[in-house]
């Protein structure tokens, strides 16, 4: 297709590549993921996993899209046909994580505002569960909340809206405002957490390493399911966006910006959130693994106490804190309904209006489920399925399919070779031909042996 949409700027791009790989998953993700599985030790498996599968394959990804211009599912049919199917499988991925990502946005906003009168009192967690979210047993739907139902829709009328107005004007726009304020806004957060009583115990407690970690095989599944998700590989996204790169375009390097910011990001969010947790187990007399937690319960339960013991100015370190959840979700959640924006247009040829209401009505439509009373049951469900099988074991296929079936590796190296600066040698090759399949291999076999059991 010529009239492919195109970004404006190099700077667009890597903010909206950067916008989607800076979400939720570094925010309340990584600090109780590093934590869990051996703290400061935690940081080897990570690192490996960053250099042999992370990079190399957003690489990777980047060259497909440039080279091949197309959502995922015409990309690896351009790649050999027959392939396709490897794109929408990865897609459906993208499709079911945007159904409940929206959902937490939801609550992020609803959040910033109870944040002005401190809403959920002494109790979050029984605000959250019983007041809030209204949460019925395990199985059970319950009726519509519509305390949640009505942000939900405003961050529905957002994500579409800005698709709407299509790559360069929607998303890039999007980004170029998102991505700033979502930066200053989280420097001021994690400051401010800094300079708390206490922040320092956090701060140990974080990075205080567990080596007897290191050679659990647990640890390791974790340093890639936390790499593979939070960089956005796997699931179409970064395929997607790098087909609207212009010819000449540097790949590798917009690569290394990409992974690099993310990391950081999620450097700064597990220092920000430890800092708090310490100043929380000071005021409470107890150690800080007493107050660990992450998800849903460290935003939504824990944060609100932390913010009840503030000292000074509770409410705009309130907003601050769920206003960047927001940002960094919304950033995320354009970026993974694009993904099947753009495969049904390639596919079908059809509009972009018609196929963002398409797409994104349908998602829309089924995020609703995660807006009723047994909303937060069916995401935990969701999250589970979909961090153990789908995007890692879609990762193992897609590497496996593209360097064992397609033998396409060398191909893709000299297409990103010619218009890059940094040119890929050996770490590239040998990452993406043995250590990331093999790797990737013993933990799915793992995994469902574990599932078995
Ligand atoms: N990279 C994102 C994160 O770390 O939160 C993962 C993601 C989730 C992207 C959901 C997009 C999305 F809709
Ligand atoms: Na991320």
């Amino acid at each position: 297709m010529e009239n492919r949409p195109q970004w404006g700027t190099r700077a667009g791009f890597i903010l909206a590549a950067v916008g989607s790989a800076v979400g939720l998953g570094n925010i309340w993700r990584f600090p109780g993921v590093a934590y869990e599985n051996g703290g400061g030790a935690f940081f080897f498996p990570y690192l490996f996993a960053l250099l042999t599968a992370g990079i190399p394959i957003l690489i990777l990804e980047f060259t497909i899209g440039h080279k091949y211009r197309g959502s995922a599912p015409l990309s690896y049919f351009k790649m050999r046909k027959g392939a396709e199917w490897l794109g929408w499988w990865q897609l459906a991925v993208s499709f079911v994580i945007s159904t409940y990502y929206a959902v937490i946005i939801a609550w992020a906003m609803s959040y910033a505002y109870f944040s002005l009168s401190q809403q959920w009192g002494d109790d979050p967690l029984g605000f959250l569960v019983g007041d809030y979210l209204k949460v019925v047993d395990a199985g059970q739907v319950g009726s519509i909340v519509p305390g949640v139902f009505l942000p939900l829709v405003i961050v529905w009328v957002i994500a579409l809206g800005i698709l709407f107005k299509g790559v360069k004007k929607g998303i890039e726009v999007a980004n170029k405002i998102f991505i700033p304020a979502l930066v200053i806004l989280f420097l001021i957060i994690v400051v401010r957490a800094l300079t708390l009583d206490g922040a320092i115990d956090g701060i140990n407690a974080f990075f205080k390493p567990d080596w007897s970690q290191i050679l659990n095989g647990k640890v390791w599944v974790a340093a890639y399911g936390q790499i593979f998700f939070s960089l956005s590989i796997a699931f179409a996204i970064m395929i997607t966006y790098s087909s609207y790169l212009p010819k000449k375009s540097d790949i590798t390097n917009n690569a290394f910006i990409t992974a690099f910011a993310n990391s950081s990001f999620e450097l700064l969010a597990g220092i920000g959130v430890f800092a708090a947790l310490g100043f929380m187990a000071m005021q409470q007399g107890v150690p800080v693994d007493k107050v660990v937690s992450k998800g849903v319960i460290l935003a939504f339960a824990v944060f609100p106490q932390i913010i009840n013991e503030l000292p000074a100015f509770s409410a705009a370190f309130g907003v601050l804190f769920f206003v960047s959840l927001t940002l960094a979700g919304l950033s995320s959640l354009i970026s993974i309904v694009e993904t099947y924006v753009a495969g049904v247009q390639d596919k079908f040829n059809v509009s972009r209006t018609k196929a963002v209401a398409i797409g994104g009505g349908l998602s829309a439509l089924i995020s609703i489920l995660f807006a009723t009373q047994g909303g937060l049951n069916f995401l935990d469900t969701a999250d589970a399925f979909i961090n153990n099988y789908g995007v890692a074991l879609a990762g193992l296929v897609e590497v496996v399919f593209i360097v064992w079936v397609a033998k396409e590796l060398t191909n893709l190296q000299n297409h990103a070779d010619a218009i890059s600066d940094i040119h890929l040698g050996s770490w590239w090759v040998i990452s993406l031909k043995y250590i990331t399949p093999v790797v990737l291999g013993i933990m799915m076999v793992m995994n469902i042996m574990t599932d078995l059991k």
